[in-house]
């Protein structure tokens, strides 16, 4: 039986533990060539052990632009592009309103707001046309939890994200450019103009374009 993910490269961000490194193992399984990330070298060593020869570990903190730069580079070099991007590092730790420190904060929105924002965004130029973008949320995102309203806060922002991204980058593949429209009116069998023109305006066009992405 034919592999999913054949041929496929795949990045998967916080992949040396949990959700990423599960991920990673059945990307792997599934024919793609993976490249994971984390801080902890040997926790990255273990997990490459685990993933199988199709793996590459590049050490990295999510929260830091630098690093991020510094991974995409190492793909380009290896890999050249990335068809699954799977940004899924992830912080939490608990916050009571009223005990909430700005080292909390900056630290929870640093690498789950900000640190996923980056990641998606510096890799645009290396996706390639029908890449697939995974964002981890979570179901902390539209409930409320005692003590982890920060951690909460920055899945939401995840969520929202996703829902504007879809948007953004829906003319990347197959979805046509906003381009202005020439108006024909097709001629009725009489030979006399029909009243409606056949092809749609720009403004029309756009708006079919919105529906479409947001469905
Ligand atoms: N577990 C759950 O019940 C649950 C539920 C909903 C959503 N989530 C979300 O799922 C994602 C993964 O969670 P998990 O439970 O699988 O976590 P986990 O088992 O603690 O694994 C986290 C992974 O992310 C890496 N990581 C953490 N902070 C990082 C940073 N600043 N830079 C780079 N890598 C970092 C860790 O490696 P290093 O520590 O070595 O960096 C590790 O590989 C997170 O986004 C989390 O919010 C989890």
């Amino acid at each position: 039986m034919s592999k999913k993910l054949e041929g496929k490269i795949a990045v998967v961000t916080g992949g040396s533990a949990g959700i990423g490194l599960g991920t990673a193992k059945r990307f792997a399984e599934e024919g793609a060539r993976v490249f994971i990330t984390g801080r902890r070298q040997a926790e990255l060593d273990k997990a490459v052990a685990a993933i199988g020869s199709n793996a590459t570990a590049i050490p990295g903190d999510a929260s830091k632009l630098a690093d991020i730069d510094r991974i995409y580079a190492k793909v380009t070099a290896l890999a050249g592009r990335i068809d699954v991007l799977f940004v899924n590092a992830g912080f939490y730790e608990v916050g009571t309103l009223g005990e909430i420190t700005e080292e909390h904060f900056d630290k929870t929105f640093n690498t789950n707001v900000r640190g996923l924002l980056f990641a998606v965004q510096k890799a645009l130029p290396l996706l390639s046309k029908d890449a697939s973008v995974i964002l981890t949320g979570s179901i902390a995102s539209s409930i409320g939890i005692p003590s982890f309203s920060v951690y909460n806060a920055t899945k939401a922002a995840v969520r929202s994200f996703a829902r504007s991204w879809i948007l953004d980058l829906k003319g990347r593949g197959g979805i046509p450019r906003l381009r202005r429209q020439r108006v024909r009116h097709r001629r009725r069998a009489d030979g006399r103009r029909r009243r409606r023109p056949v092809l749609i305006g720009r403004a029309a066009f756009r708006d079919r374009w919105l529906a479409e992405a947001a469905e």
